[in-house]
């Protein structure tokens, strides 16, 4: 089993209110699947993403990765985890602008410590599979959105992750260049890399092996019917804030600031690439402290 998710529950305090975002998620992922998870706008599943991509921790449940209980790692171990086993792609890219493609691609080697010959080459071989061995040069603003996001792409595969994330790929690309961002997922998954991908698509949903649905922090059965809901889910009250509401599972709930790590990337609304993402992607991919290098 590459993960596995037993009912994890994710809820933010806003203010003196818990809000629930997810209210027990069940999902077991097979080595090589290739996962779409569909849900309408604030069902959870950027949340959803964020934890399985070791960005935020559940407030309960558990979460194995290969084995491992995740939710029992401290911070470093977890940007470990992220750095060797977990590919990012977002909707928006999140590519340097003044970096070179090359260089772009080469980030994560960096904070690998790989040392820079080797990182060149990794790098020029990952832009290649994406169909970029042309663009090495090229800056962000010198190339296309679908470009950009083969870029990102090339990044989030050059460490050989065995999953790759992608949260809304294709939401910010023409159909044509979807298709090609379509395409080379298709071909990583051929050659094993375990793909679970969040779309409002379902044509690119359709590009998946299995498609899950997700409302309201639950996952949709067959008929559409939420799936292990809390028991306190069973009969919603009226009124959220009435008695009886959201006694969430042995009242464990986190305060905000923890859900406020992986800032803007994946989140809705996100800003565009240029000019934000430098801290965003050292907390979003790598060491707390940046590299040495
Ligand atoms: N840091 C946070 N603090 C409080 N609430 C949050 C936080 N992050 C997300 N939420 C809430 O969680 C809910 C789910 O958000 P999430 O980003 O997971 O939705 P989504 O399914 O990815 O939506 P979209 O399709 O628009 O990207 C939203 O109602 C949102 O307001
Ligand atoms: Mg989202």
């Amino acid at each position: 089993m590459m993960l596995e998710l037993r009912d994890i529950c994710k809820t933010y305090i806003q203010g003196r209110m818990e809000v629930p975002v997810l209210r027990g998620i069940s999902l077991s992922v097979e080595e090589g699947e290739y996962l779409a998870i569909m849900g309408p706008s604030g069902s959870g599943k950027t949340t959803l993403m964020n934890i399985i991509g070791c960005l935020d921790s559940p407030t309960s449940g558990e979460y194995l990765l290969e084995g491992e209980n995740i939710a029992g790692l401290a911070d470093g171990k977890m940007s470990d985890v992220r750095l060797h086993s977990i590919g990012f792609v977002f909707q928006s890219f999140y590519l340097l602008s003044r970096q070179s493609a090359l260089d772009n691609v080469a980030l994560p080697l960096l904070y690998a410590g790989v040392r820079r010959r080797e990182r060149q080459d990794m790098a020029r071989q990952a832009l290649e599979r994406v169909g970029l061995g042309d663009r090495t040069e090229f800056k962000p603003t010198q190339l296309s959105g679908g470009q950009c996001q083969r870029v990102a792409i090339a990044r989030a595969i050059v460490n050989s992750p065995k999953i790759l994330l992608a949260d809304e790929p294709t939401g910010a690309l023409d159909t044509r260049s979807g298709q090609q961002i379509m395409e080379i997922f298709q071909r990583l998954n051929d050659e094993g890399v375990t793909i679970v991908m969040i779309t409002h698509e379902p044509e690119i949903a359709a590009h998946a092996k299995r498609t899950l649905h997700i409302r309201d922090g639950s996952l949709l059965d067959a008929n559409g019917n939420p799936v292990s809901p809390l028991p306190e889910m069973e009969d919603p009250p009226q009124n959220p804030q009435g008695p009886g509401a959201p006694a969430q599972k042995g009242g464990a709930v986190e305060a905000a600031p923890q859900a406020e790590r992986p800032g803007g990337p994946g989140q809705p609304g996100a800003a565009p690439y240029e000019g934000t993402v430098v801290d965003d992607l050292e907390l979003l991919y790598w060491e707390d402290d940046g590299p040495d290098a």
